[in-house]
């Protein structure tokens, strides 16, 4: 199953930070002596990925096609790293056997990481979207969270990186202890008054094991109530819509043209591939997660092998659930007629089932999407998902 769209999106995670969060279980490290050694090794995947183009993709009648168009530096904290490891991978990216003409390259950041040297630099790599890592405008919860920044620090350097980015994302956690309507309050007016071209608001996840969460099960730590929650969530729909953002994903806002490109390709399903410890790619069928440990990151590609952790050749039904999975993140849904062209009778069984479960919580025209309730037990759509799919085991379409 070949895509027709042949543009890639490439996401680098950079495994490093300056301090670790008490919510945050992403993969990152605080011992910068691996730094060094982790870019070199980065740069040698990027190579295998290279020859891996070589030999797979040469032939393709798309190769000449395939293009780089979003690049997403994640972490950990790409701007607590030496610019001059991001510059390495530029370097690197630039001699990629497919052309490397991204439109869209994104940095994600910490407020207190920032400078003008690094703005500047980051501006002539190219890097034209910033992802300022607010989570609350509330010292108070930042400092108990482990943040190393307060209120006064995310304005200033968010004005600083205005000289440099026309494009700025904040970043917010709704739901941190400590949080309430007077902080939520706060963070809005502070939106309204910085005016970022997006905002990502998400609600906290307390499934993974992380220092947070064992401090709430011993109660020493306290999650606001539920119902908080519930009314803070509304409150940041009808405040952001307000101020002139448009709801596009369960947790994303944009100002009109602002919405990240690079997501848009998970969310649609389309193409990226992921470098670095943890990273994700989805190519065609194929769906991948790179290794966790760096022990085991190190010494795969010490012996040439792609650092995989996951990788499955999907089946249709594993593409269809996904892009569902994903697709149903958008608020406006994905093309019914994209999903009868890639799917076919699959499509129209699955949906049949998929209707049985949940009539109240999807609607479809030319698209398929969730309707209001949906959004709202956007859960429970998943559930009735990976239900719809069981009942399809065994279906060959
Ligand atoms: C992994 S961080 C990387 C960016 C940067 N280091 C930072 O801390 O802002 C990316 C985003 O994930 C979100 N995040 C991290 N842990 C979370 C959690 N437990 N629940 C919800 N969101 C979380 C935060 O909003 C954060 O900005
Ligand atoms: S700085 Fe970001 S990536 Fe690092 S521990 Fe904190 S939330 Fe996680």
């Amino acid at each position: 199953m070949n895509t027709k769209n042949n543009n890639i999106g490439l996401y680098i995670h950079i495994p490093f930070c300056k301090s670790k969060c008490l919510y945050c279980d992403y993969p990152s490290t605080t011992n910068n002596r691996i730094q060094d050694k982790y870019f070199e090794y980065l740069l040698k995947e990027i190579d295998l990925y290279n020859l891996e183009i070589k030999q797979n993709y040469i032939n393709e009648k798309y190769k000449n096609t395939l293009k780089i168009s979003t690049v997403f530096l994640g972490g950990g904290t790409p701007t607590y790293v030496d610019v001059k490891q991001i510059d390495r991978v530029f370097r690197k990216l630039n001699n990629l056997n497919i052309e490397f003409d991204p439109f869209e390259i994104t940095i994600e950041s910490n407020p207190e990481t920032l400078n003008k040297e690094k703005l500047h630099e980051y501006y002539s790599l190219g890097i034209n979207r910033l992802s300022l890592g607010i989570q609350t405008f509330d010292n108070d919860i930042l400092k108990i969270m482990n943040r190393l920044y307060d209120n006064e620090i995310i304005e200033r350097n968010y004005y600083l990186a205005r000289r440099y980015f026309s494009n700025i994302n904040f970043d917010f956690i709704l739901g941190l202890p400590g949080d309430n309507m007077k902080v939520l309050e706060n963070n809005l007016k502070l939106i309204e008054k910085l005016k970022p071209d997006h905002v990502s608001y998400y609600m906290f996840d307390d499934d993974h094991d992380t220092p947070l969460k064992r401090l709430l099960e011993k109660g020493k730590m306290k999650l606001p109530e539920y119902e908080y929650i519930e009314n803070g969530f509304n409150l940041i729909i009808e405040e952001l819509n307000k101020m002139g953002y448009k709801r596009y994903e369960i947790s994303n806002w944009a100002k009109e043209g602002y919405e990240c490109k690079h997501n848009l390709i998970y969310w649609n399903n389309e193409n990226y591939h992921g470098f670095g410890l943890s990273a994700g790619g989805h190519y065609n069928n194929i769906r991948y997660t790179k290794t966790w440990d760096f022990k085991e990151y190190f010494e795969k590609i010490d012996n040439n092998q792609i650092p995989y952790d996951y990788y499955n050749e999907n089946i249709l039904l594993d593409e269809l659930t996904e892009e569902l999975f994903m697709g149903l993140r958008l608020i406006y849904g994905i093309s019914v007629e994209k999903l009868k062209n890639k799917y076919g009778k699959l499509y129209e069984e699955f949906s049949k089932n998929l209707f049985q479960g949940a009539s109240d919580l999807i609607e479809v025209d030319e698209r398929i999407r969730m309707n209001e309730k949906g959004l709202d037990l956007s859960k429970m759509v998943f559930e009735k998902i990976l239900e719809a799919r069981e009942t399809m085991k065994g279906y060959e379409g």
